[in-house]
């Protein structure tokens, strides 16, 4: 915890000079590389809304920047696959969070397999589509998802997630080529009910990352490029903790792309992070990768029973979190962090590179006469990093001098996801002199969770 405040209070003289311990080439900020207009792209949420669209606050949900919902209903009623009744209760939810997300001007993940009822509770009388050969309740089931979408009008901004996790058995549990066939049924049906200008679609949703040794991956883009039904968005799932990254997992997604001859389109990671990720360290890691791939990312929620549908994937909490219906709701530690992403780091965005092993990574801006950057290594990894700020006469500041850098501390509570924290901890300005356009600076991670940002005025 006193990781910035050491390097505040002993390094500032030295900052520029120092001979850091070699633990780490942390990311290079380049201030001369304008990457584009600030999307806020990684601050959707997996379910974490209550069906009840009044109860939590609407500026909580503001405040984290919430733009991209995934939902349909997961552990309520039962699901198609037992009947009609079941299947409505979950569309009951699917709906209503649809509208909330859209009121929020956000786009909307609708699912079909928790719709079907393989939301992993699923018993032996509910069959799979295609099972036996069998296609006929699948065709109904679309039929009914095309109707209800039809009735409630909720064709706008509505992405249809073809199946979650077909590779993780519990969600799926049949051959890869049933999966398939499915999927050229379920895409065929859908686009001929909207074009991609209205209702998109999106797969294959795997839970294993791109690259040649997942099958699961390969088989779907041999088949939809033979069968001609490529999705609007690549999905893939980033929750294996440090066994993936995204520039490993976007790097075998162009390969195999290219190897079935696949166009490239939009990125969503519709699951990212584990639960231990899900802290401001973690978070700000996760928003840097997402954001160097212009990925769309939304938070996986590690929550069970009523809390998946409430606390917005872990960024929010209340005074009895097992409640459903209570209110009182708070922001956590996690939550400043895509409060500071989102409403402050404004402007433009400047590219940045991640550490040399791959555990550090940053986010950065520059506008209202600030630069910003957000930094966070990724859980449970701690250690020392320099940071390099470069071509800082891109903002207008001289190749040499003295730069005021202030500093934020991004803490959490005591219950990591549950206790509250209303903003980051101003930890104050230090001068640091640098030349040659550029300024290393020592960041000390010592713990799983705090992160940092740093900001300092620009010359233009
Ligand atoms: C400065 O920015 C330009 C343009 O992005 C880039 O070519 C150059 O490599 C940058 N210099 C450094 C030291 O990052
Ligand atoms: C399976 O679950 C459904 C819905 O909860 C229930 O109605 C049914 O009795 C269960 N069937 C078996 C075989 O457990
Ligand atoms: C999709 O699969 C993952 C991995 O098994 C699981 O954690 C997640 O809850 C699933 N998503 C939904 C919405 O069911
Ligand atoms: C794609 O697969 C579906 C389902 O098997 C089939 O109905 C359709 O004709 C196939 N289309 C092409 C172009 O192969
Ligand atoms: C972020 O912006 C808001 C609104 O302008 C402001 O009230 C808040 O102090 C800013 N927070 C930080 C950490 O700069
Ligand atoms: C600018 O940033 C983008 C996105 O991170 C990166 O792909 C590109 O290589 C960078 N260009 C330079 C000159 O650093």
């Amino acid at each position: 915890m006193y990781s910035a405040l050491s390097l505040l209070t002993l390094a500032p003289a030295f900052a520029a000079t120092i001979l850091l311990p070699r633990e780490g080439a942390g990311p290079t900020i380049n201030f001369g590389n304008n990457t584009g207009t600030p999307k806020h792209l990684a601050s959707g949420i997996l379910y974490g809304l209550p069906d009840n669209q009044q109860q939590i606050p609407s500026a909580l949900l503001d405040g984290f920047g919430f733009n991209y919902g995934r939902a349909a209903g997961a552990q309520v009623g039962g699901g198609w696959c037992y009947g009609q009744a079941p299947y409505e209760q979950r569309f009951a939810s699917a709906l209503s969070n649809y509208q909330l997300t859209r009121a929020h001007g956000g786009s909307f993940v609708l699912m079909l397999h928790d719709l079907w009822g393989f939301d992993t509770t699923q018993n032996s009388s509910c069959a799979g589509p295609g099972d036996n050969g069998d296609w006929a309740s699948y065709d109904k089931f679309l039929n009914a998802v095309i109707a209800d979408i039809n009735k409630y009008k909720m064709q706008s901004n509505l992405i249809i997630d073809i199946w979650n996790e077909s590779d993780n058995a519990p969600f799926w549990g049949r051959s890869i080529d049933q999966w398939l066939a499915m999927w050229g049924r379920g895409y065929y049906r859908l686009r001929a009910a909207y074009n991609s200008g209205t209702v998109q679609l999106s797969g294959p949703t795997t839970a294993g990352q791109p690259n040649f040794n997942n099958d699961w991956f390969t088989s779907w883009a041999s088949y939809v490029k033979k069968n001609n039904s490529i999705p609007d968005q690549y999905v893939w799932h980033e929750e294996s903790g440090d066994s993936s990254s995204m520039s490993s997992s976007y790097d075998g997604l162009v390969a195999i792309l290219k190897q079935n001859k696949l166009p490239l389109k939009t990125v969503n990671i519709n699951e990212y992070a584990v639960f231990d990720e899900q802290v401001p360290a973690g978070s700000a890691f996760w928003i840097s990768q997402l954001e160097r791939y212009n990925a769309i990312g939304i938070r996986g929620n590690w929550l069970g029973g009523t809390q998946l549908h409430d606390l917005a994937a872990s960024l929010l909490s209340k005074p009895n979190p097992n409640e459903y219906a209570s209110t009182g709701y708070f922001p956590n530690g996690d939550y400043q962090v895509y409060r500071y992403y989102s409403q402050n780091m404004t402007g433009n965005r400047v590219g940045t590179s991640v550490s040399v092993d791959g555990k550090f990574d940053a986010y950065a801006t520059v506008g209202g006469r600030f630069a910003k950057v957000l930094m966070g290594v990724r859980p449970p990894t701690t250690g020392t990093y320099t940071v390099t700020l470069n071509n800082l006469t891109a903002l207008g500041l001289a190749a040499s001098g003295n730069l005021n850098v202030q500093t934020w501390k991004f803490p959490v509570g005591n219950d990591v996801h549950y206790s509250e924290v209303d903003g980051p901890t101003d930890l104050g300005n230090i001068g640091h002199s640098y030349s040659g356009n550029t300024l290393s600076l020592p960041y000390f991670q010592t713990d799983r969770t705090t992160t940092y940002a740093w900001e300092f005025a620009v010359g233009k």
